[in-house]
């Protein structure tokens, strides 16, 4: 049960999320929980996080561990803060900052390398459905930017599914549509990785996901979490949807 935050709260708003955040959650401990706030509260939500089962995550790395790139943030900077995860490929990165395929693939081996948990983000845009060419670009998607993985990387990365049409928008996909593309992305890890690993590896659905319609997303078998955006900027409604 992921949140991203994106570009929302200063340090001193997650120090008062989390006041509000951890009693609601305490002794929850059959899903893990993980939080991924803007750079500079990274190391005040890890404070805050301590000695409770919330991890942390950034939304973004770079994939050099050091260098002449102003404005960039390596893996073992966000891991020696206290990170234990990183957010790739969000569907925002690849169309504002234009992050291709060799970005994810990338960046998904730096956070392994810097003891990162990658989770790598797939979804077709609204045209792309209309057209009929979700199954398309999923599979492009997962064969340009996963694919490249060595098994024993593909093995420790966590993959969301975030159409980009129900991001932000209150248009969830249905469970049976959200399933449908899991299934599609599923199978693409079964072709290159094996069945076990494909059995493995889980997958996330994220977009719109509020307290009201996680338990309909998560009945299914393929939705093994959520990557949950503006609802998990507010303690109650993600501590709702944690607790599912
Ligand atoms: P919303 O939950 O606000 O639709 O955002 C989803 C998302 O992009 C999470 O990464």
């Amino acid at each position: 049960m992921a949140g991203n935050w994106k570009m929302y709260k200063t340090a001193k708003d997650t120090r008062a999320y989390f006041a509000k955040f951890l009693p609601l959650v305490n002794g929850v401990a059959d899903r893990e929980i993980v939080l991924c706030p803007p750079f500079p509260n990274l190391e005040a939500a890890v404070s805050e996080a301590q000695g409770s089962q919330v991890k942390i995550g950034a939304q973004n790395l770079y994939w050099g561990k050091e260098g002449a790139v102003t404005g960039e943030v390596s893996g073992p900077m966000i891991h020696a803060v206290g990170c234990t995860h990183v957010i790739i490929a969000h569907s925002e990165r690849r169309e504002y900052f234009n992050e291709s395929e060799e970005d994810v693939t990338r960046k998904t081996k730096a956070a392994l390398e810097a003891q990162l948990n990658p989770i790598v983000c797939v979804g077709e845009r609204l045209g792309e459905r209309e057209s009929g060419q979700t199954e398309r670009v999923l599979r492009e998607q997962f064969q340009g930017g996963i694919g490249p993985l060595a098994p024993e990387e593909f093995a420790q990365i966590v993959i969301a599914y975030e159409p980009v049409w129900a991001i932000g928008t209150g248009k969830t996909a249905t469970p049976e549509i959200a399933e449908e593309a899991h299934r599609m992305i599923r199978e693409e890890a079964r072709r290159r990785f094996g069945e076990d690993a494909a059995a493995k590896v889980r997958i996330l659905y994220g977009g719109s996901v509020k307290p009201e319609n996680v338990k309909s997303l998560m009945a299914k078998e393929e939705i093994d979490g959520v990557l949950v955006g503006g609802a998990s900027l507010d303690p109650q409604s993600f501590a709702a949807i944690v607790n599912f």
